[in-house]
């Protein structure tokens, strides 16, 4: 009897061939900016500890109290799938004392993240980030790179329909001067069970809420913005004025609070125009705190994340992903034992100029390779017969023009 076809977990990312290859192109363009202002890879385990992100994170967020992937291992303990990247790293730059060296501590990281969210377009329950940590730095200089590095991100896509919008959760005396209006604003609302629970470990929390008569409610509440400290104030003015001198456009947005609990200070969220309902591709922030709620020192901390397969999206609604940067450069069709042999001879050694090359296995006739030479995209072929490896020239043939010219195998590096 024929077995039944087993399938992906409901609500999961995935990419094979080709759109991978745009799934790769994306997360490298991303990284990129990165690594050239200096962060080092950091590559942790997409599991941890539960108490991790319960502490980290916090309670009152959906992420914590709704979506986590969390399971008793065979030891008993209680493991969780990473929800988001921040506190994992804060995890592992404690445990191995980068803290203790120079800083700031400039990490960068790519991976699978896990949420259990009800699946859509754009959101998964395994996707993609990439991001960025900057730990142990208060300059507001450090927020505008962080940003801009995420902005040089998205342009260097081709992106140009996205907007950033940026506030400030202010430090720590901000907030609390905030707490007690917002407290009192909250008591007077008619709230059910769970939503009052939820504004009373964070009444942020409620800025947060989809829901349109929870938003209307919060319309008229205090905002944190208007509770900044002197110190909060002046950081935060910093912050935009190296901004605009980067000429990076953004939109100051008092509701925006983020869906972790960890933000302080400056918090920003890039949105794309055409992706609908989960239209933010990356967002991030300062976290001047958490360091300390993990065991640490109380060293501040910044960073993003973005959305990977979100930009993908965006940058096929944009019509930006190429076409040409995926497809090899040269597919040679070999005749023969011989020719097959020396035709990994030859790709081995133009591979190692750098050149994308692929061969056609297999025994099948030269009708058959020119049709899967053309599939492949290839811009030039050749093919490789007795007559050829006796010359030691062939004729390179460009695809889309069908020009071709004799050129002898030796110097096919260069004709490249
Ligand atoms: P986040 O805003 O929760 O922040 O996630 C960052 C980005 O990940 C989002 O803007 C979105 O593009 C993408 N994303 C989130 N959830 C999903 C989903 N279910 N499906 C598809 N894409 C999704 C963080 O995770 C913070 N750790 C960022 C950060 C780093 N803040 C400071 N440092």
């Amino acid at each position: 009897m024929k077995k039944e076809k087993i399938q992906a977990p409901k609500g999961v990312s995935e990419y094979v061939p080709p759109a991978s290859r745009e799934f790769e192109w994306v997360r490298e363009k991303l990284i990129t900016p990165a690594r050239m202002a200096g962060y080092s890879l950091m590559e942790l385990p997409t599991f941890e500890d539960t108490q991790l992100f319960t502490r980290g994170v916090g309670e009152s967020t959906d992420v914590v109290s709704k979506e986590m992937y969390t399971f008793e291992d065979r030891g008993g303990r209680s493991i969780t799938l990473r929800p988001e990247g921040t506190a994992g790293v804060m995890r592992a730059v404690i445990e191995h004392n980068l803290d203790r060296g120079q800083l700031p501590v400039k990490v960068w990281y790519s991976g699978a993240f896990f949420r259990a969210e009800r699946p859509q377009a754009g959101r998964y329950r395994q996707f993609y980030q990439v991001g960025i940590e900057a730990i142990g730095l208060d300059d507001p200089a450090i927020d505008a790179e962080v940003i801009a590095i995420a902005d040089q991100g998205f342009k260097s896509l081709g992106l140009k329909r996205f907007r950033l919008e940026i506030t400030s959760l202010g430090d720590s005396a901000s907030r609390a001067a905030h707490h007690i209006e917002l407290d009192k604003y909250i008591s007077n609302l008619d709230l059910d069970e769970a939503t009052s629970q939820r504004a009373k470990i964070n009444p942020l929390r409620l800025f947060d809420d989809k829901r349109d008569e929870i938003k209307k409610l919060m319309s008229k509440a205090p905002l944190l913005m208007d509770y900044l400290s002197q110190e909060s104030m002046t950081h935060f003015a910093e912050v935009q004025s190296h901004l605009k001198a980067l000429k990076i456009s953004f939109a100051i947005n008092p509701y925006m609070v983020r869906g972790l609990d960890y933000y302080t200070g400056t918090t920003f969220e890039f949105i794309h125009e055409d992706l609908g309902a989960q239209s933010g591709i990356g967002g991030g922030g300062r976290y001047d705190g958490l360091m300390e709620q993990l065991g640490g020192q109380a060293l501040s901390g910044i960073g993003f994340g973005l959305g990977v397969d979100r930009a993908l999206l965006a940058a096929r609604a944009e019509e930006v992903v190429p076409v040409e940067t995926f497809t090899s450069q040269l597919f040679i069709i070999p005749l023969g034992a011989q020719a097959k042999s020396e035709a990994l001879v030859i790709a081995s050694q133009l591979r190692g100029h750098g050149h994308v090359v692929e061969i056609a296995f297999g025994e099948r006739a030269l009708k058959g390779a020119m049709k899967a030479a053309d599939k492949s995209g290839a811009k030039f072929v050749v093919v490789l017969g007795d007559s050829e490896l006796s010359s030691g020239s062939v004729e390179l043939k460009e695809m889309s023009s069908g020009d071709s010219k004799s050129v002898r195998i030796t110097s096919l590096h260069e004709a490249l």
